[in-house]
């Protein structure tokens, strides 16, 4: 799903990212690819953990050699107006409380023409779909938690307790009262996941 996302960026070589709440880097490593050395990825996290850490050494080498800075704190009200080509937030605007104001800031970050990218769990399009997920977030999910950390209770309270996304429509509409435009969405895998977009014009 990152790799879609990833396509959809436009970014080029030279180009500045910022991707907000974005955990141990996975996305900020694919952004670094498209920006390349002449370019530059900001990731925050509102979790210090997490930009300290991650699981995976390769990419944290890889994102060392290219330039992705790790800056504290959760918003892009941290920087200028006008330094971004594109804001990236990939499974974080769900956890965000004040979601307008956020949507509000990352425009703000934005250059010019940039784009914001949203990638987040959304609304399966069928019933059939919403009855596969479910028993996926609340059967397999705790089995595996079960099966691999001895821990079925912490994944199944992980999927009862996370905030719900916004529907693809309600989500889109955010967008547009943000002040982005020529917002639109796509859906992937069947409306679990949506990926938003919109412009600062
Ligand atoms: C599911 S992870 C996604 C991480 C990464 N973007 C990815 O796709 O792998 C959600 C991330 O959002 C961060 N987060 C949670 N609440 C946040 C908030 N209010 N503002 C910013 N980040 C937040 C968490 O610390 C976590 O790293």
């Amino acid at each position: 799903m990152e790799t879609v996302a990833l396509s959809l960026t436009g970014l080029r070589p030279g180009d500045s990212v910022l991707d907000v709440a974005g955990g141990t880097g996975d996305m900020a490593v694919g952004l670094a690819r498209q920006v390349g050395r002449s370019g530059l990825v900001v990731l925050t996290d509102i979790n210090a953990a997490m930009l300290a850490g991650g699981p995976r050494p390769a990419h944290r080498r890889r994102a060392r050699r290219q330039r992705v800075l790790r800056a504290g704190g959760c918003r892009a009200a941290a920087f200028a107006d006008a330094s971004f080509e594109c804001v990236t937030i990939a499974f974080g605007l769900r956890n965000v409380t004040d979601k307008a104001r956020a949507l509000a800031s990352m425009r703000r970050v934005l250059k010019s023409g940039g784009q914001l990218l949203v990638l987040e769990f959304s609304k399966p399009t069928t019933p059939s779909l919403q009855a596969l997920y479910d028993a996926y977030s609340l059967r397999v999910l705790p089995l595996m938690g079960r099966l691999v950390a001895g821990d079925a209770d912490s994944y199944r309270y992980l999927a009862e307790s996370d905030p719900p996304p916004p529907g693809p429509e309600s989500l889109l509409a955010m967008l547009r009262e943000a002040g982005l435009e020529n917002c639109r969405y796509h859906n992937l895998l069947g409306g679990i996941v949506a990926v938003h977009r919109g412009y600062r014009i």
